[in-house]
């Protein structure tokens, strides 16, 4: 069932400022050493929608608790998507993201599959300037920091029916971060889950949704036991190829100027860190395979010195370069394994784009501070 977005006009967002914003010097150390995910800024963006009413009270309000009935249907049957993108600053202090159109058109389809509303890809993109107007100021500028924006939306209709939620919350929380691996870009081992899967076909696989990242906290518990960053999931229905990981991509790099990834089967999310990096990959002229890739496959590959790197990718994690897979009694890999060549070239001329430290040719970065308006503040409640 899909339910239709009754809004037809662009959204205007009303302002209330915080009486509790950090003051500088408070901002400062904590964009010194974000983290990832641990900080907030001061606003969040806040979107009402009902089915009479469609989308309405677009505000930018103070960051605090969400009020929830207790029988909200979000915390029952866990109708509830999010999306993730950056905010980077570039040298001149002005402030861009990454394919945001492209967040939004995911967030559309996570939406159609959980039954929620969907919002415009312009009140989309409108929300993410709306929070940049106010927090700008949070958006660090040392080098491989950024704010992750977490825009999510959430059923928060009061009833206990198992029917779709008649009333839904939009929100945008961002984060000041820093490396989302501990170890920088170190390269890191990551553990196949031979028991658990995290799609199924006809299941919800392609969308972002809380209910996927759910199912994968347990085997990636396992990971953190085996000492991996990241679990590997293979395909739920035969077990005998690569989907991708708990919160990325994957992708080979053969001797024979060829890239290779799970081809889109409908079980693994559309990464746009994936559909880029093989845009990049196309731009050097290599050789592209979207596929079933199994573990065997990896395996040989390595030993015959056809795979010559492996790595992860995803908006949080950039590019991550993979030394080693460990499963129950066997491991593919080295696992002091330096990172690979290609890797790190294309990870930079990614990160170069999304910095603006070089020309961006494919039209992928949108500006979201009003140019002359660098800092807090500013712009903020001036409407769609
Ligand atoms: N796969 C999963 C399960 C993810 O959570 C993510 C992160 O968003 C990705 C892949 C990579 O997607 P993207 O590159 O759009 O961030
Ligand atoms: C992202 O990369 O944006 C994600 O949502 C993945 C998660 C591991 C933080």
């Amino acid at each position: 069932m899909t339910i239709a977005d009754t809004t037809t006009f662009p959204l205007r967002f009303e302002l209330t400022p915080s009486t509790d914003a950090r003051e500088e010097a408070e901002r400062e150390v904590i964009l010194a050493d974000p983290g990832f995910g641990q900080h907030f800024t001061d606003h969040m963006i806040s979107i009402d929608w009902t089915i009479q009413d469609g989308w309405h009270n677009a505000s930018v309000v103070p960051y605090g608790p969400l009020q929830l009935d207790p029988s909200a249907a979000v915390l029952h049957y866990a109708q509830e998507i999010f999306e993730g993108l950056k905010a980077y600053r570039h040298e001149d202090g002005s402030i861009w993201t990454f394919r945001p159109e492209e967040n939004a058109k995911r967030l559309q389809r996570s939406a159609h599959r959980l039954a929620l509303p969907e919002l415009s890809v312009d009140d989309f993109i409108e929300s993410l300037k709306q929070l940049i107007a106010i927090d700008g100021a949070w958006v660090p500028s040392a080098p491989e920091t950024s704010l992750y924006i977490r825009p999510f939306m959430i059923a928060n209709e009061s009833f206990l029916g198992v029917r779709p939620s008649q009333k839904v919350g939009y929100y945008v929380i961002a984060s000041p971060a820093g490396a989302y691996f501990s170890g920088g870009v170190a390269p890191i081992s990551i553990w196949l889950s031979t028991e658990y899967s995290r799609a199924g076909r006809g299941g919800t696989g392609a969308a972002k949704c809380g209910g996927n990242y759910a199912a994968s906290l347990l085997p990636q518990q396992e990971a953190y036991e085996h000492g991996c960053a990241q679990v590997l999931f293979l395909d739920g229905e035969t077990g005998s190829h690569i989907d991708e990981l708990g919160g990325m991509n994957i992708f080979f790099v053969r001797s024979d100027n060829t890239i290779m990834t799970p081809r889109l089967s409908g079980t693994i999310l559309e990464g746009i860190t994936r559909d880029s990096i093989l845009q990049i990959a196309r731009d050097r002229g290599m050789e592209v395979e979207e596929r079933d890739i199994t573990i065997d496959e990896w395996r040989e590959g390595l030993e015959s010195g056809l795979i010559t790197e492996v790595f992860v990718c995803g908006t949080a994690a950039v590019i991550a370069p993979v030394a080693a897979l460990k499963s129950d009694g066997f491991t593919i890999g080295d696992e002091n394994a330096a990172a690979g060549e290609l890797t790190m070239s294309i990870r930079k001329e990614l990160t170069d784009i999304q910095y603006g430290r070089i020309p961006d040719r494919h039209g992928w970065l949108t500006r979201l501070d009003e140019p002359g308006a660098e800092g807090a503040g500013a712009g903020a409640g001036a409407g769609a």
